[in-house]
């Protein structure tokens, strides 16, 4: 018997890093996953997004665990995209009770150097992708009327101001205030909304050049190691910890999802070894 037996989740930015772990960790507790992702560039952004190879890895793990899923590739700022997506997922699957807004980007600069473009792909993917995300699947959540969960991922940037991240911490910020609302809006129907918020994740987002540059400036970003930056990110963090692993979020997101936290929500919980209180 899984916690999640019978149900069905759909998961943005679900090709890779914390997105494919939910996908997993939630299908080894019995869920069925609708799966999307961007696998495109976005302008804006100094490091790769995810691969259709990094979604098909996803599909293949989710399958070896004997589970359901329908993926296909859609951008959190089409909400026409995210419409089919979910609608087919449904057509296959037969309903969904877990949305997981987790897709999202990161790019860094100081405000007054944060370009129109940095912003704008920031706002519209991180906080209006989230709305986005949400509508597409809330007809569908409301269908069956056996009430659900949504989970908003956020950050510790979510919680507290960090240097060269406004726009960033602007949207992460922004889906609290969604969070929030969702969850008085859709309290009547026992559908939950709560937002976690992780400090650094051990996943591309921040293992690339765009970040060790910005940590190491004095150093060619293509030279700086994971043990040099692994000192910086563990300044972060109350507990002696550089990062933590995506699976620690997972873990978070499914006792937030499964009965286990039935009367929970409108809460924000931090995955964070301390960093907030720091
Ligand atoms: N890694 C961290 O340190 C960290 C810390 C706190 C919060 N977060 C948040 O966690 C979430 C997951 O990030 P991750 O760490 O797994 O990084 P990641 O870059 O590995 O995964 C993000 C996924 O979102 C996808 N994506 C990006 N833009 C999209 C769009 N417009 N439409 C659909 N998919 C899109 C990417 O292709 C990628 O697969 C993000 O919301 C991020 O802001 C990350």
């Amino acid at each position: 018997m899984g916690k999640l037996d019978g149900k069905v989740a759909f998961i943005t930015g679900a090709a890779r890093g914390q997105g494919r772990s939910h996908a997993l960790r939630l299908a080894q507790e019995g869920a069925d996953i609708i799966a999307v992702d961007v696998l495109d560039q976005v302008g804006s952004v100094g490091y790769p997004l995810a691969t259709q190879e990094d979604l098909d890895e996803t599909v293949r793990l989710v399958e070896a665990l004997d589970r359901r899923i329908v993926a296909s590739k859609a951008d959190v700022r089409d909400s026409a995209a995210l419409k089919a997506a979910v609608d087919e997922g449904v057509s296959q699957l037969g309903r969904v009770d877990i949305v997981l807004a987790n897709a999202g980007i990161a790019s860094f600069a100081p405000v007054g150097e944060l370009t129109d473009e940095m912003w704008d792909d920031m706002i519209d993917i991180n906080l209006t992708g989230v709305f986005k995300t949400v509508r597409a699947a809330l007809p569908h959540l409301r269908a069956h009327g056996e009430g659900g969960a949504i989970v908003i991922t956020s950050s510790t940037a979510g919680i507290k101001g960090m240097a060269n991240l406004a726009h960033y911490v602007s949207a992460k910020h922004g889906v609290v205030g969604l969070m929030k609302t969702l969850a008085n809006e859709l309290a009547p129907e026992m559908i939950r909304v709560n937002s976690v918020h992780p400090t650094s994740v051990d996943t591309d987002m921040i293992h690339n050049e765009a970040i060790y540059g910005l940590f190491m400036p004095d150093k060619a970003a293509s030279e700086v190691t994971r043990d040099e930056v692994g000192e910086i990110f563990q300044a972060l963090n109350a507990l002696p910890i550089r990062w933590v692993d995506p699976v620690d979020i997972s873990n978070a997101v499914l006792f937030l999802v499964s009965d286990d936290a039935r009367y929970i929500t409108g809460v924000q919980l931090p995955v964070d070894a301390g960093s907030v209180i720091k």
